[in-house]
Order: C-alpha cells, then structure tokens, then sequence
C-alpha cells in the first residue's frame, strides 16, 4: 500500500537549511551517480573516506540504496531508510516521508548524512547545509545524476586532490561546501 506523501513541499518551507543536515556522494564529471543502482566504480579510497566521516553518525538513504548495500545496516551509524510503501525494514529504522526523516534528524543536534540515492538528493538538497563530494575525475555511463549545485549558493571550503594509484583507478578530489 502507498502512504501519502505528508505534504513534502510544504515542509521544504518550514525546515529549510538545517545546520546539521549534510550530504555525501561520490559523482563523475557530469554529476553522475550510478547506473543500474549500482556505484559508478569501485574506489576503496573513497569507501575509506565515507566510513570515516560517517563512523558514529546517522546516515539517511532511500530504499534502492539500501538494497544495493552489499552488507546491511552500515554498523555503527544509525541507518534510517525512506521508502513510500508501507513496509518496515528489518536492522534499520524505517520512515515513509521527507518530513518523517527530518524529524528524526532533529531531535539530535549532531551531524546526519543523506547518502544516496539520486532522489534522496534531489529530495533533501534544500535542506543540506554542507556536501561532502568525492569529485572522480572521469565521466560514465550513468542513469542517476546528482542535483545541479548552484555556485552562487555553495562555498568550497576543502578541496583535497587524491592521485590514482594501484588500488584506485582514477584521480579524484575530496570536496566539502558549505551553504552561504
Ligand atoms: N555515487 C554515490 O555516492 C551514490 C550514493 C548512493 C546511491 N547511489 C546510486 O544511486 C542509485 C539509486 O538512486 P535512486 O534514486 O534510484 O534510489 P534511492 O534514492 O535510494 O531511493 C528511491 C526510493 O525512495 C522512495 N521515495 C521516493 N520519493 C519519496 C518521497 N517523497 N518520500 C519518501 N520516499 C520516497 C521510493 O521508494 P518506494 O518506491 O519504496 O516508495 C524510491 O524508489 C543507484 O545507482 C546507487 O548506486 C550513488
């Protein structure tokens, strides 16, 4: 069964900018995200990075991304997985609107991540006040894309260069903006 959507657009209004709400993806040249809801490409380095940034935190995703996590929940990180349908999860909290998940986000004054996927994005960009991205320098094949970034509302604060190597087959850029 479907649950109505709460009113989304509505809510966009009353908790715009929430200063502990950040985002985290890794994206191509062209702000790709994924194809056949899988990663663009295996990168341990980037793997690396996220568990570090997310290790002790809440993490947010849509229900494709939690299917396509290899091994779930993510441990030690609170997982909390959006769905419209009228399901529950099992090893995760589950919620069924944008607005139940900012809730939940809330009610703790520390950092919560939006990891994925493309509509959880798109859904929670208004809201982000910081993006972490992982900037792969190379463009793919793609079928999800990350929503435009507007220069005039994001400030670069770190922009890290991280050389390919052995184990990681692309040069990519460690990036974290905060909303101006
Ligand atoms: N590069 C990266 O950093 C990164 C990170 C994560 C994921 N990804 C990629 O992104 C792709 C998956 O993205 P996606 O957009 O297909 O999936 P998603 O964002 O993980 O989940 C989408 C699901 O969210 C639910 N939903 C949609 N609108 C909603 C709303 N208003 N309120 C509540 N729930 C809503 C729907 O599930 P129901 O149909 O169940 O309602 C929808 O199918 C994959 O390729 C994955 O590998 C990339």
């Amino acid at each position: 069964m479907r649950l109505n959507k709460k009113n989304d657009r509505a809510s966009q209004q009353k908790n715009k900018n929430m200063k502990n709400l950040s985002m985290i993806a890794a994206v191509g040249e062209n702000l790709e995200l994924g194809y056949q809801n899988q990663l663009l490409c295996h990168l341990p380095i980037d793997l690396k990075h996220f568990k570090e940034i997310t290790s002790g935190h809440t993490v947010l995703m849509g229900d494709n991304t939690w299917f396509s996590l290899p091994k779930k929940p993510l441990p030690n990180r609170r997982n909390i997985v959006i769905t419209l349908d009228d399901v529950a999860f099992p090893d995760c909290e589950t919620v069924h609107s944008i607005e139940d998940a900012l809730d939940l986000v809330r009610e703790k004054d520390e950092e919560a991540f939006v990891m994925g996927g493309a509509t959880m994005y798109r859904l929670f960009l208004p809201y982000a006040d910081k993006l972490y991205l992982t900037r792969i320098v190379s463009s793919f094949t793609a079928d999800v894309f990350f929503p435009a970034i507007k220069e005039e509302e994001w400030s670069l604060v770190e922009n890290e260069f991280v050389p390919k190597d052995e184990k990681n087959m692309y040069d990519l850029y460690f990036q974290t903006l905060i909303r101006k």
